[in-house]
């Protein structure tokens, strides 16, 4: 009677093994607004904006650059609200673990109650009545209360139930606001009883709009919290899974937040199975010689009265060039026409991880390239380079990221040419060979690097840029901790921080080991795993007996 048990445990490890994601088009829900200047932001507040630094033919490359700098609001579009936002000492954004964006979605639809009255709050009943439906909510899940307020989504006056945008509070601080949320009760019961990551909603706040107090204690337990959250319509009642990656602000009160819920995967990761390939922007940050630096602005970081009730309350405000800290060059960087930043598929940004090791190689040369032939070396060691890949080139350069003349390989802060057009920078990157054999002879998503350009330093042609960018993959720069990864195992999410028009975008790049995703499909197309299971199950079975 053992032995088939053994089995079958056998055989659902197997499978586990094989689990990697490549989500089409139809698998794949993105919940996140696209961001311009005209999205709704909190009254009282200022919004999203941007700045052009160059749009325009250039005598370089490929003949165009694009690159803007851009004022972001924290909670602004599609957010997420960290635990230290209302909750003193608790995690900042930068403190959650990243294991905890991701997991099995649950949506509880109080639509037809918020249509008879546009203040209803979640009860407790309607999570124990969702509970007597479906089972309980499952751990580690995150929650979306969908309201249907994403109807009012571009219209103020609707949205927020008060149609001024200066303050939200009358002269006694009560708040002005007319929207449906979670109501404290329900706040309190979910963050006592649920072991849920996040709770979200399509509406503005998780609210409620008379008292913000179910923010509370949800952040006081590290429930972080997900407004403005697009396409609640589309997600199922329970099946799902979703993936919620904030830009990683340091010490953060929140960030805006790229979601995608998947039809066709399960994610189970634990604290080890996840990959944050992703640094922490801040004022410290190394940027590109003479670019503007990142720059948070604190807001609020203290106690606040709200109306009858005193409260812990963090915000801040930030701004930064595009092309800041771990970021995706969109296409129109370098080409002409071509896709920005809200033109991406969002199915794109997931893909099987690979990391191609070059660090040796490098380890003495800055000006050292990756050449065609590392990566055949590469792919008899470790197989062929999978479809809808994410290829991580590490040169060994991030351990160098906090020290500008280490990591750029120059002194000079303000200039990159020397007078005589020479470049003054030196670090490793594709050559041009290898670019072009990649896009011609692979199907890949797109590349990264440790550097702070995939064209190595010493290129004023940007090869590697015109390659991969021409061929529309996206190219990131400064991927964080690529020593950690693995070079085949892991899946890739690059969700790159959405928003209309930019030549790129801070994003937040995570990997995950295959064995913490089930998925439904795997890159071929074809599911090959439950033919395998059956055909080795015999000799499962014939081995167990035998021992
Ligand atoms: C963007 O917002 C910031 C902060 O409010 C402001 O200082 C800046 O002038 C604005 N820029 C543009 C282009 O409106
Ligand atoms: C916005 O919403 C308000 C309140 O529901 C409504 O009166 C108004 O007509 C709407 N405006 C537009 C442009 O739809
Ligand atoms: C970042 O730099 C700006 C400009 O110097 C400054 O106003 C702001 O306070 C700094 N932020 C932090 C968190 O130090
Ligand atoms: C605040 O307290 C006053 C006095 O107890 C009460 O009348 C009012 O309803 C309270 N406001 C809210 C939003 O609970
Ligand atoms: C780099 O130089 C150091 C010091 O000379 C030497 O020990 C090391 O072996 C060299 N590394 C490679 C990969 O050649
Ligand atoms: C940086 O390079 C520019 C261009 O060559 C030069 O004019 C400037 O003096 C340099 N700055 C420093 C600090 O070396």
């Amino acid at each position: 009677m053992k032995v088939p048990k053994l089995a079958v445990v056998m055989a659902l490890f197997v499978m586990h093994v094989y689990a990697q994601l490549s989500p089409t088009a139809d698998d794949v829900i993105d919940m996140t607004y696209l961001l311009t200047p005209e999205t709704l932001h909190w009254p009282g507040l200022t919004g999203f904006n941007y700045t052009r630094i160059s749009r325009g033919p250039v005598n370089m490359a490929a003949g165009w650059f694009e690159d803007n700098d851009f004022c972001g609001q924290e909670h602004q579009g599609t957010h997420m609200d960290a635990p230290a936002h209302f909750s003193k000492g608790k995690w900042r954004l930068h403190d959650i673990p990243p294991h905890r964006f991701f997991g099995p979605a649950v949506r509880i639809d109080i639509s037809s109650q918020t249509a008879q009255n546009n203040e209803y709050n979640l009860k407790v009943e309607d999570v124990q009545k969702w509970e007597k439906e479906n089972g309980p909510i499952p751990d580690n899940s995150i929650l979306f209360i969908y309201t249907g307020w994403g109807k009012h989504h571009d219209n103020r006056t609707a949205y927020y139930g008060y149609g001024s945008a200066d303050s939200w509070l009358d002269a006694n601080g009560n708040p002005l606001l007319h929207f449906p949320a979670v109501s404290e009760d329900a706040a309190k019961w979910i963050s006592s009883n649920k072991k849920i990551a996040g709770i979200g909603t399509d509406g503005p706040s998780v609210g409620p709009s008379k008292t913000m107090m179910a923010h509370v204690p949800l952040l006081e337990k590290n429930i972080f919290s997900l407004e403005s959250v697009a396409n609640l319509d589309k997600l199922a009642t329970t099946g799902d899974a979703v993936a919620a990656l904030p830009v990683n602000v340091k010490d953060g009160s929140g960030a805006p937040v790229r979601i995608v819920a998947f039809k066709k995967a399960q994610f189970k990761p634990g604290p080890d199975d996840v990959i944050d390939l992703t640094y922490a922007l801040s004022n410290e940050t190394v940027m590109w010689p003479g670019r503007n630096p990142f720059q948070l602005f604190v807001l609020d970081r203290g106690l606040v009265n709200l109306g009858n009730n005193t409260v812990w309350l963090e915000q801040n405000r930030f701004c930064t060039p595009e092309h800041a800290g771990t970021h995706l060059d969109a296409p129109a960087h370098f080409i002409k026409g071509s896709w920005r930043t809200h033109d991406i598929p969002a199915h794109t940004l997931i893909g099987p991880a690979v990391r191609v090791d070059m660090s040796k190689k490098a380890e003495n040369n800055s000006d050292a390239v990756l050449t065609v032939q590392d990566l055949e070396e590469w792919e008899k060691e470790n197989g062929r380079i999978p479809d809808n890949a994410m290829v991580f080139l590490h040169t060994g350069w991030g351990k160098f990221f906090t020290d500008f003349e280490k990591y750029l390989g120059s002194t000079n802060r303000t200039n990159w040419l020397n007078d005589e057009g020479q470049p003054l920078v030196h670090y490793p990157g594709f050559s041009e060979a290898a670019a072009k054999w990649l896009v011609n002879n692979r199907n890949i998503n797109g590349i990264g690097s440790d550097t702070i350009s995939y064209d190595a330093g010493q290129t004023t042609s940007f090869p590697a840029h015109v390659a991969f960018l021409g061929a529309k993959k996206l190219a990131l720069e400064n991927v964080a901790n690529l020593d950690k990864l693995p070079n085949t195992g892991t899946t890739a999410f690059v969700f790159h921080m959405l928003y209309k028009d930019g030549s790129g975008a801070p994003t937040r790049v995570v990997a995950i080991k295959n064995s913490a995703i089930t998925a439904g499909q795997v890159s071929s197309g074809v599911d090959i795993r439950p033919m395998f299971v059956a055909l080795m199950m015999p000799f499962f079975l014939i081995f167990f007996r035998c021992i």
